[in-house]
């Protein structure tokens, strides 16, 4: 009687958000960097609804384990092959995993997931901030803003300059691009939150999105909130369901009027407002 009451609900969540759980076929997989892998996978019907922040739910194989899906970001669309594409980093078990999958194998995904960035159509200067393996999911938004014609910056930060990441699609999109790294290999030496707060004081930006560690996305988040400047981050926490099922991701957020709540990150997020996020501090 309860198995049937979930199956419904899940049913239910899945046709209204128009979420779907399909076997997609890998057209692609090579490492970009050491223990960093873009693989693109076959789902035409995912291509042609995905929203910029918007994440799957990938198993490295149909049978075995792991059980549960991984959560990725999705970092590029190509409508007419009719695919997706993910970037990740092998971490554990999992990531370990999908790093040895083959071309032509068939994997379990679910997608997609999540609200993705909120960009207002009035938008006019925005400033992206990435770290890391943060920056799949912003390469997506940032065709959307050059598509709206909205004057964008990035600040782009990284470990060492072999592990800058989507530098040749960025390029592409001919947009001021700022390198940090920390050991000072490309770029600046440091994080791309150094020097942001005097950034915000003289270049007008009306938002500011962010994706990277944690340390990163607190800092940006603080600095934004300081200066008075909307910001947008996408969270990442464990995850079991991906869809607001299991309740495995829930973080405490914090509402204009200071009330702690719990939201979960794969339904209500993963992009939350900087201001919204209760940092721990
Ligand atoms: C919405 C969302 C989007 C994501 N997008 C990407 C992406 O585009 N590319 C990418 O490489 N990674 C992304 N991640 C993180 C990725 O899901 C984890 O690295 C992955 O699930 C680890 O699985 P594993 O089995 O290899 O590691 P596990 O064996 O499960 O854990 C190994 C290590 O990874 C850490 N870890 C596990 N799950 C997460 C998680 N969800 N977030 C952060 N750290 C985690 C653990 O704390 C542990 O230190 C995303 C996470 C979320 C929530
Ligand atoms: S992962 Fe299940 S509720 Fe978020």
């Amino acid at each position: 009687m309860a198995e049937n009451a979930i199956k419904k609900l899940v049913v239910t969540i899945l046709v209204i958000k128009g979420i779907e759980a399909i076997s997609a076929e890998v057209l692609d997989i090579f490492a970009v960097a050491e223990g960093i892998y873009e693989m693109e996978l076959a789902a035409p019907t995912v291509a042609a609804k995905a929203k910029p922040g918007q994440f799957v739910m990938v198993r490295p194989n149909a049978l075995g384990q792991p059980f549960l899906g991984r959560p990725m970001g999705i970092y590029d669309v190509d409508q007419k092959r009719g695919s997706i594409t993910i970037l990740f980093e092998v971490h554990g078990k999992g990531t370990t995993l999908l790093a040895k999958v083959q071309k032509g194998d068939m994997l379990p995904v679910v997608a997609p997931l999540g609200n993705g960035f909120d960009v207002p159509e009035d938008l006019g200067r925005a400033l992206v901030v990435g770290g890391g393996i943060g920056v799949a999911p912003l390469y997506p938004l940032l065709l959307q803003l050059k598509e709206q014609g909205v004057y964008t910056e990035v600040l782009l930060g990284a470990q060492t300059a072999d592990r800058l990441l989507a530098m040749d699609r960025l390029v592409r999109l001919n947009m001021p691009v700022t390198v940090f790294t920390d050991d000072g290999s490309m770029g600046t030496k440091g994080y791309p939150s150094q020097g942001l707060a005097e950034l915000l004081k003289e270049g007008g930006f009306e938002t500011v999105f962010c994706c990277g560690p944690m340390p990163l996305m607190r800092s940006v988040a603080q600095i934004c909130a300081a200066a008075d400047v909307p910001c947008q981050v996408s969270l990442e926490e464990r995850m079991g369901c991906g869809f607001g099922i299991c309740v495995g991701c829930v973080v405490d957020h914090k509402a204009a009027d200071g009330t702690i709540s719990k939201k979960r990150v794969c339904y209500d997020g993963p992009v939350f407002e900087g201001k919204e996020v209760f940092w721990n501090d």
